[in-house]
């Protein structure tokens, strides 16, 4: 199986541990790059960046990015809502274009109210994806030339616009692809009508496959395909033994105020997503397995995609293969600290996935790879 694998920009912070600030880095640009460049040279195939608050801003972040990377997709967070249309349309054109195609735009809605308020965003959560659904009917149409020379009219219960248009075309066509996640029914309604590719947090796969077959049935009522991706941590050493033991390490600062603390704020936010993450572990500690190798000690303190698949490679592959078996094409991981576990995530477990990582690729090794052995000898490569 050959699958995408992006991997993902900390712009929130980067620690050892969870919860506390032992073992925090300061996430600057430097740091960003190193990841980023960790990520391209070992053959991901993008890199997610979040929005909120609590993010450095993801298209500056992305736009510093481009030109210390090659071949890596920047998966670049919009929120409808926030921007207008027009400038989203003209970011995302301009951005394509300078980084010669490598833009993919997730979009996200939003669920946390308190957050959006103090963006100016005070739409209920059935309004928002309104808003959403219009803001991407006029992005999409906008960027694919709907409408020629004239551009594309749009009047719409929030957004009107007349004449949209870019003069100088993104890369990719008909537009950079859409990626999105949400859980709540209208997300799914926007889903099967306008976006590429449907991302869920890291769900049980028996709860995958119901929100896939959902979606699947939706755009077919549309007459469209959807593809699908998730979002997941990944805890992988090199036995089974040491990769739990490590995920124990994880959480091993986080103590019963600061799990509390954590839930009461997702508690208040209205996002069925979130929702659906907190239920896996009910702020619990000693239930974190929520279905096999799957572990959701990440939630009780991390907003968000809130699970780790855990065990030796062989173990994660095989559960990454039960997602792809499912439908997932993209799998868009991280792990503490991501610059580390970048490299780590590569060498264990793309050898058994079909995809190219930094190391040797033949048995014949050419240039300083590894260590040479007493100055010597190249040692050979291993078949494992
Ligand atoms: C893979 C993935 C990435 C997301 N990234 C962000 C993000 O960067 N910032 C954010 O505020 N919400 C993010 N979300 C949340 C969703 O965009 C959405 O706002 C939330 O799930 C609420 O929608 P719902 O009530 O339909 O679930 C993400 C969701 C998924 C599945």
């Amino acid at each position: 199986m050959t699958l995408n694998v992006f991997w993902f920009l900390p712009t929130h912070g980067d620690s050892r541990y969870l919860g506390t600030s032992a073992g925090a880095r300061e996430v600057n640009y430097d740091y960003l790059r190193q990841i980023a460049v960790a990520a391209d040279t070992n053959g991901y195939d993008g890199v997610l960046i979040p929005t909120g608050r609590s993010c450095e801003d993801p298209w500056v972040v992305a736009s510093s990015l481009i030109g210390a990377t090659s071949r890596l997709k920047f998966l670049v967070a919009i929120r409808p809502g926030l921007s207008s249309p027009g400038l989203a349309i003209r970011t995302a054109a301009t951005f394509d274009r300078l980084s010669g195609g490598r833009l993919l735009v997730n979009v996200v809605t939003g669920g946390d109210q308190a957050e959006l308020e103090a963006d100016g965003v005070f739409a209920d959560h059935a309004t928002r994806y309104e808003i959403s659904s219009e803001f991407l009917d006029i992005w999409r149409n906008a960027l694919a030339g709907t409408g020629g020379e004239a551009g594309y009219h749009f009047e719409g219960k929030h957004l009107s616009v007349k004449g949209a248009r870019t003069l100088y075309p993104a890369v990719q066509k008909p537009h950079p692809p859409l990626y999105f996640g949400g859980s709540s029914e209208a997300a799914h309604e926007l889903a099967a009508e306008q976006v590429d590719v449907y991302l869920t947090w890291g769900e049980p796969p028996a709860a995958v496959a119901e929100k896939i077959a959902d979606i699947r049935a939706r755009a077919a009522r549309h007459g469209r395909t959807v593809r699908f991706g998730i979002r997941l941590h990944v805890i992988v050493r090199e036995t089974n033994d040491e990769a739990w033991k490590a995920a124990d390490e994880l959480i091993k600062h986080v103590d019963d105020a600061v799990i509390e603390r954590a839930q009461s704020a997702f508690a208040r936010m209205d996002s069925v997503g979130q929702r659906r993450m907190a239920a896996l572990h009910g702020g619990r500690r000693d239930k974190l397995e929520v279905s096999p190798n799957l572990w959701a000690g990440v939630g009780l303190v991390r907003g968000g995609a809130g699970t780790a698949l855990v065990g030796d490679p062989r173990t994660v592959a095989a559960r990454m293969q039960e997602y792809a078996d499912l439908g997932i094409e993209t799998f868009i991981l991280s792990g503490y600290p991501h610059l580390e576990e970048a490299y780590r995530f590569a060498e264990l477990v793309f050898p058994l996935i079909g995809k190219r990582g930094a190391g040797p690729s033949s048995a014949t090794l050419t240039g300083p790879f590894g260590e040479v052995v007493g100055n010597a000898y190249v040692p050979k490569v291993s078949q494992s």
